[in-house]
């Protein structure tokens, strides 16, 4: 089974196009095309995601990443008989410049053969949700091909399932194209530690796409969190890694006097809060008028350390409540390298029966792969449901 796959849920256009094959226990995926273009550099101006400039993004790049992709696959195949087509939904594009794109897109060529179109219709931020719902359903009525919406949440989660098999560069370098992935042995219950730049939380599946929500953040996402104090220290969109880059630097210096208090050490929960860490950090730099280099390495180190605690004891607390076999920590912070060997430790010391899971690097952020190896999961699982979809931007994972 080909899959087309679409993410556009914040700044990252992916198009993707997956060749599918075996059952839930033996899943693989080849990877024909993935085409994903990032808009950071648009967004750092703006110090965040902008909805607006995200979805004109999205706009602008859908029908030609499609096109790469397509063409990677092999599966894109030019028509020259000058007929226009128009697909039936043309008019929920909106936008007349985005309606022109995509009707151009229709009109250059044949429909593919993909037999599905997944894509992301929830949670993130609706404007560009909306992009990717509308251009798949154009696509899927012009071509005929299903359109499958897909939870962000759940790609993330599979995407920490998956195991490259072949061929590409090394495992982890993040400029490298990833190839084929099969779905490792899962044993269930899983608890998975979702960590973006929207999400900070616990769930549970105890039956696959059966979701149980055991803590989760009660401001900010731990991202977030990173982004807001990578701003606070004058570094560019996103976060994360710069802070991350900076915090090395202190520990490779070895001696660092600034110290931030995990937050929600002593709760009996499994919530999160980010949003005191982030004030601790303002209220810290606001004891001095200016900074060296050194002391915004210093505090990058603290903030990271912080938040690496509070992830593990709260983490630490759901494993134990819950004794699941597997555990998978997904999303974008899950590229964090000190925060991944907090994990990898945690295990190894702690609970050496639990299977931890994490993603490729290349899989960690938003893409498309992830949005198409759901797909073909709950296709193959008999629990794919069709239905006309509409962006859900607060969609939590079915908890039902
Ligand atoms: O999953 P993702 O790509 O987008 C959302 O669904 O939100 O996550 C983006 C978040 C951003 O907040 C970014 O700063 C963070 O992931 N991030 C990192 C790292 N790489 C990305 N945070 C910490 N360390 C990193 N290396
Ligand atoms: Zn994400």
């Amino acid at each position: 089974m080909k899959i087309l796959a679409i993410e556009t849920s914040c700044d990252e256009t992916g198009v993707a196009i997956l060749e599918c094959s075996g059952d839930l226990e033996r899943a693989e995926f080849k990877i024909l095309g993935n085409a994903l273009h990032s808009q950071a550099s648009e967004q750092a101006a703006y110090g965040g995601v902008y909805p607006t400039l995200a979805k004109r993004e999205h706009q602008k790049n859908l029908a030609p990443l499609c096109i790469r992709s397509l063409t990677d696959a092999g599966l894109y195949r030019a028509r020259d008989d000058g007929e226009k087509v128009i697909p039936d939904t043309l008019t929920e594009l909106r936008d007349p410049g985005f309606q022109v794109s995509v009707a151009e897109l229709l009109s250059k060529m044949h429909a593919p053969a993909v037999d599905m179109i997944a894509v992301t219709r929830g949670p993130g931020l609706e404007p560009a949700l909306w992009t990717g719902i509308t251009f798949a359903e154009a696509l899927g009525n012009a071509w005929n091909i299903p359109v499958l919406g897909i939870d962000h949440m759940e790609g993330h989660i599979v995407s920490a399932l998956l195991k490259q098999v072949e061929g590409g560069s090394e495992k982890g370098e993040v400029n490298s194209q990833p190839s084929s992935f099969k779905l490792q042995a899962v044993h269930l219950p899983l608890l998975a530690l979702l960590i973006s730049g929207g999400h900070t939380e616990l769930i549970l599946m105890e039956e696959w796409f059966q979701y149980r929500a055991i803590g989760k953040t009660r401001d900010d996402a731990v991202g977030e969190a990173f982004d807001k104090v990578a701003r606070l220290l004058d570094l560019t969109y996103p976060g994360g890694p710069e802070i991350a880059r900076l915090a090395e630097k202190s520990r490779a210096r070895g001696k660092n006097t600034v110290s931030f208090t995990p937050p929600m050490m002593n709760d009996a929960t499994c919530d999160f809060s980010f949003s005191g860490l982030k004030t601790a950090v303002l209220y810290h730099l606001k004891k001095s008028d200016s900074l060296s280099e050194e002391d915004k390495q210093s505090v990058a180190e603290a903030f990271e350390n912080a938040a690496r605690d509070s992830l593990v004891a709260k983490t630490t607390k759901a494993l134990r409540a819950e004794a699941p076999q597997t555990l998978v920590i997904a999303g974008g912070v899950a590229a964090n390298t000190v925060i991944r060997n907090a994990f990898l430790n945690l295990i190894k010391t702690d609970f050496s029966d639990v299977q931890l899971c994490l993603p490729d690097k290349r899989l960690s952020g938003d893409n498309a792969i992830m949005i198409g190896a759901a797909a073909y999961l709950r296709k193959v699982s008999g629990i794919a449901v069709f239905q006309k979809l509409k962006a859900e931007g607060k969609l939590a994972l079915n908890l039902t």
